[in-house]
């Protein structure tokens, strides 16, 4: 026999899932904030990253993408060295091995957060080898 119960729980609950479709429907903070939230590759500080990244040319001996070339891999580094290696390496470079050492060339200097930030994001393919800003 049918018991009218359940279906004035299923109405039920269709009207507070209404009402909850209405609520986040005119939350316009919500849905701003999902729609503005900018792919990591468009974050400022990691698109300036980028872009420093290719004034420099890093790419000239680490190749096109970074994955290394006459010199290696710096998505491999960032998986294997700690934060503290990467800076050292970038800011004293290991010149003896032909790596500059990058302390007064501003681009880097200035950047260095969001370059480490960059190749975090290459190395657990947040960003791929070919995404590039939006804005470039
Ligand atoms: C003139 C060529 C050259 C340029 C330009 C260059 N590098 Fe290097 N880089 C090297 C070489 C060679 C090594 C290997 C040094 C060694 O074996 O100690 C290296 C090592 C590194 C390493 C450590 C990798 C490892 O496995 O030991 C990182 C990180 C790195 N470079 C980042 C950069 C970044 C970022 C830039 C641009 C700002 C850059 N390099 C520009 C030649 C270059």
């Amino acid at each position: 026999m049918k018991s009218p119960l359940p279906n004035r729980m299923i109405s039920v609950s269709r009207a507070v899932l209404l009402a909850g479709g209405l609520v986040l429907g005119t939350n316009a903070f919500g849905d701003a904030q999902q729609e503005s939230r900018p792919a990591p590759i468009d974050d400022p500080q990691v698109a300036n990253a980028w872009r420093a990244l290719r004034i420099v040319n890093c790419d000239r001996c680490h190749g096109k993408y970074y994955e290394g070339q006459s010199a290696p891999s710096i998505i491999a580094y960032v998986r294997n060295q700690s934060r503290d290696m990467f800076f050292r390496m970038l800011l004293d470079g290991d010149p003896p091995r032909g790596m500059p050492g990058y302390r007064n060339n501003p681009f880097v200097s200035k950047n260095i957060e969001g370059i480490y930030r960059y190749f975090t994001l290459r190395a657990n393919g947040e960003i791929s080898s070919s995404s590039r800003p939006k804005s470039d």
